[in-house]
């Protein structure tokens, strides 16, 4: 069977793709540097999967031995590439420590996917690209302009696109997924896998979980003002395991497919938007858990609203985020419940 890379495999989005490739019959092997994941990640997976996944710790900025995993790994056909550092607030005051680990990581997986004939690889980019899309691009779709950044982080996700797309011109063998992801939530189900926070969580569901545990004591909803229906932001969170799933159809595609453009990009989300309050509630229908939340201001620089048009990943891919949302917050409420134990 075929071998496919995963950099950044015990992380969050990476531990749930692991579990699908897996089970769809791949052969995996893990590079991570274990900066943002706990090594404990390849028990949930072996547990789920019944078979480890063969594991390099190795930076991707360390050249010669990320190198040295093509080495030993003759048979690796593609390559989903998750390794990056992620977190929005870091980033603007830790610009250069971005730069070097999202910008050098991809320049040196290519570099090494060039020197070895690996000519597949996805790519994890984010609908940050898309900033606040103008009113006519909602939902927005792939085409929508890319809007200037707001934050080092962001910045790294659109060169990191911009620089696929020039080896992709460069390198005629190469093709090159680029999956915008929206915005990812939930655990496994079996509640063997889910997401690390590190400390205080910026992210709304850790939030919404650790404030249901107690850990917190409320929840802060940034902002009731917005021109929305009533009047908090809105996103489109999509469950973890479905986008897992789609990293097995583009890894599928591109193993399968000749005739396609050989860089696609595809929006990765449910095609519906829901607001923050929104979710509140459904959390609380779907565990039972009263939350404790209050209104306060808005956060400095959030998006009003976006939600995906994900009309080409249902087609071209033949896949769709279709888990109930409160299946999904339960899953999250498990996770947040077996952290504790
Ligand atoms: P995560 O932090 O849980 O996983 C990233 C993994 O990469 C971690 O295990 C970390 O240890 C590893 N890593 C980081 N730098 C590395 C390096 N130089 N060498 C080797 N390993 C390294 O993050 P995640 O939420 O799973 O995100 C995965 C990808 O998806 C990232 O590229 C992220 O930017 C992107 N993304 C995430 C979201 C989100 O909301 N979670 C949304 C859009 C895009
Ligand atoms: C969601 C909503 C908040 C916390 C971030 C990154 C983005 C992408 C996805 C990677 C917003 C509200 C939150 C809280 C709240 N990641 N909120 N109280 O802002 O869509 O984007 O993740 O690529 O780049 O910026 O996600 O989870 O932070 O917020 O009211 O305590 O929840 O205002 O409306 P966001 P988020």
């Amino acid at each position: 069977m075929s071998r496919i890379l995963v950099t950044g495999g015990t992380g969050y989005i990476g531990s749930h793709t692991v579990v699908e490739l897996m089970a769809s019959g791949y052969d995996v092997t893990i590079v991570d540097n274990l900066s943002n994941s706990n090594i404990e990640v390849l028990n949930g997976i072996e547990a789920i999967t019944g078979k480890r996944p063969d594991f390099e710790n190795v930076d991707c900025l360390d050249f010669m031995n990320f190198n040295a995993v093509f080495d030993r790994f003759k048979d690796i056909v593609g390559v989903i590439h998750f390794a990056a550092s992620k977190a929005v607030g870091e980033s603007v005051l830790k610009p250069l420590m971005y730069y070097n680990n999202n910008i050098g990581s991809l320049v040196n997986l290519l570099t090494i996917m060039q020197q070895h004939g690996v000519n597949n690889l996805v790519f994890s980019s984010s609908c940050t690209v898309y900033g606040q899309p103008d009113e006519e691009h909602l939902p927005v779709d792939e085409t929508a302009p890319r809007k200037t950044a707001t934050s080092p982080y962001g910045n790294t996700k659109q060169i990191n696109e911009d620089i696929i797309c020039d080896q992709a011109h460069a390198v005629p063998e190469l093709k090159a997924t680029i999956l915008r992801y929206f915005n990812p939530i939930g655990a496994h189900p079996t509640a063997l896998i889910g997401e690390l926070p590190n400390g205080v969580p910026n992210n709304l569901l850790p939030f919404v979980t650790q404030t249901a545990a107690g850990i917190r004591e409320k929840l802060r909803v940034f902002g009731d003002d917005y021109n929305t229906p009533d009047g908090s932001c809105i996103r489109d969170y999509i469950y973890v395991v479905d986008l897992a799933k789609a990293h097995v159809q583009a890894i599928n595609r591109m193993l399968t497919v000749q005739d396609r453009d050989r860089v696609e990009v595809f929006n990765l989300g449910t095609g519906r938007g829901l607001s923050v309050l929104e979710i509140i509630r459904h959390f609380e229908s779907a565990t039972g858990v009263k939350l404790n939340y209050e209104i306060v201001g808005r956060r400095e620089g959030d998006i009003e609203q976006v939600w995906a048009k994900a009309d080409k990943a249902n087609n071209v891919l033949g896949w769709k985020a279709d888990t109930p949302i409160d299946d999904v917050l339960r899953s999250a409420w498990k996770w947040q419940q077996r952290l504790e134990h």
